[in-house]
């Protein structure tokens, strides 16, 4: 039997990492903001499995992409099904929508951990968080646009200005395959000067090439053709409609025609967000595009799609780098802290009262001493501290404090205990603290 202290030796597998608080209001402010702006369009909360048959992503997002063919967490449960961790969202709410068909126009967002093995460093994780929407239904660059115009809404919201907006356009079923055929054709030629990887799988799906990450095939494809100069009449039009909508909308673009992204089901509209203060290779902080053929590759009829997903953790690097306080607009901090030395019952049921009346309160427990417990009550950041002694008990009072007001500052007034709600939210008034009713939203917005 091991020793009882080497369990204490178990750490967060490599790659991912806790969260506690302080750190996770951010990252509820993160979410919260999220969701504020994706309700404000009509979008609405979907939640899917975080584990989903393999066949979906090695089909869905395609075998020859990193992510499929060398990320993903496979795993064969006891029942000999092969599944995999979900390493993004899209494919999975495309698999909902084929399996239970609600109405067009649908309209999702989501927010949760995906997996990837990917070699970890600052800005990459092996599980990560990610918010992202979609939008299925409509072929509209409207859409396009929209989605575009919320991923940008959501940065500014959090405060984020040093951003780099690239938008593309990789065509469609008309134009891509002559593109394919070209670009394949040029690879070929300068076969023997691209990775060993790609020398060999060149043939299979000469796009990917585009997105290998390694110096030879870098070098190479910075000649190749690039499919902006080739689309159809019908994507040439989409993509203008899209600049044009983007530029109405005051949103700050450049078309990157080397833009291509490590998921094969885009069409047409492909866009990325880097955070120019983060000066990394790990600066995209969210990505998306159209996916106009997914839904009919995984046997839904034929559906066009689009949306956006955000990492959370690159995000809040981004939030940092540029100097933006998260921590005064994340959740709003205690209003009281009660510290009960009668020893009874009094000081739960006060906090109860408080925290029914709305208010935010915390209690100390396992009967600690007055010192003790104003500590708690000093570190917990609330205004104002409730005492309970015997002396209140019999009394039917309370008394109230003003924390942080100064070191040996022992001002404390006597209140009424059936007044106490009705004092407490007068003092918030006035240190401009202000209450938040229990049915009002947690966040400061
Ligand atoms: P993606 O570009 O693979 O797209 O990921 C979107 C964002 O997730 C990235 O911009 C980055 O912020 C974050 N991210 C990706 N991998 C990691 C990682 N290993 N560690 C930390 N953050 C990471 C998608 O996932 C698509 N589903 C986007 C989309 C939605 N396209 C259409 N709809």
């Amino acid at each position: 039997m091991p020793a009882a202290s080497s369990f204490s030796a178990f750490q967060a597998p490599s790659g991912t990492r806790d969260v506690l608080p302080p750190e996770s209001g951010q990252w509820e402010l993160l979410m919260a903001t999220f969701a504020r702006i994706a309700h404000g369009a009509n979008y609405g909360l979907i939640l899917t499995p975080i584990f989903e048959d393999f066949g979906l992503f090695h089909r869905g997002i395609g075998v020859a992409t990193d992510v499929v063919g060398k990320e993903m967490y496979e795993l064969t449960d006891k029942g000999g099904r092969h599944l995999a961790l979900r390493p993004e969202v899209t494919a999975s709410v495309v698999r909902a929508f084929v399996q239970h068909r609600p109405t067009l126009p649908w309209k999702v967002f989501y927010c949760g951990p995906n997996f990837r093995y990917e070699r970890p460093q600052a800005g990459r994780y092996r599980q990560f968080y990610q918010v992202g929407l979609e939008a299925l239904g409509p072929d509209d660059p409207v859409l396009d646009v929209e989605i575009i115009e919320l991923a940008w809404d959501y940065f500014a919201a959090l405060g984020l200005t040093r951003l780099d907006l690239r938008i593309n356009s990789l065509g469609d079923d008309q134009c891509r395959p002559a593109y394919r055929e070209m670009l394949r054709a040029y690879l070929a030629e300068r076969r023997s000067r691209l990775c060993p990887e790609h020398q060999e799988r060149l043939d299979d799906n000469p796009l990917r090439v585009l997105d290998c990450k390694k110096e030879p095939c870098r070098e190479v494809v910075t000649g190749a053709p690039v499919q902006l100069d080739t689309l159809c009449g019908a994507c040439a039009q989409h993509f203008g409609l899209v600049r044009d909508g983007l530029t109405r909308a005051g949103v700050a673009f450049r078309v990157d025609p080397r833009l291509v992204r490590g998921l094969d089901y885009y069409t047409r509209t492909t866009f990325e967000i880097s955070a120019l203060a983060l000066n990394s290779a790990q600066d995209a902080i969210g990505g998306g595009g159209r996916y106009d053929t997914l839904v009919e590759s995984l046997g839904g009829p034929p559906t066009p799609g689009m949306g956006f997903s955000s990492g959370l953790e690159r995000t809040l690097l981004a939030c940092g780098a540029e100097g933006i306080d998260l921590d005064s607009q994340g959740p709003v901090p205690l209003d009281v802290f009660v510290v009960d030395v009668a020893g009874g019952s009094d000081g739960a049921d006060v906090t109860r009262q408080l925290r029914r009346a709305g208010l935010r309160a915390d209690q100390a427990f396992g009967s600690r001493s007055l010192k003790g417990q104003f500590k708690a009550a000093d570190r917990s950041g609330a205004p104002l501290a409730v005492v309970i002694g015997p002396d209140e008990v019999a009394a039917g009072t309370i008394g109230l404090r003003r924390m942080r007001t100064g070191a040996g500052d022992e001002r404390q007034v006597s209140v009424a205990r059936v007044d106490v709600v009705a004092r407490i939210v007068e003092e918030l008034a006035q240190s401009n603290t202000e209450p938040v009713k229990a049915d009002e939203k947690t966040m400061r917005q």
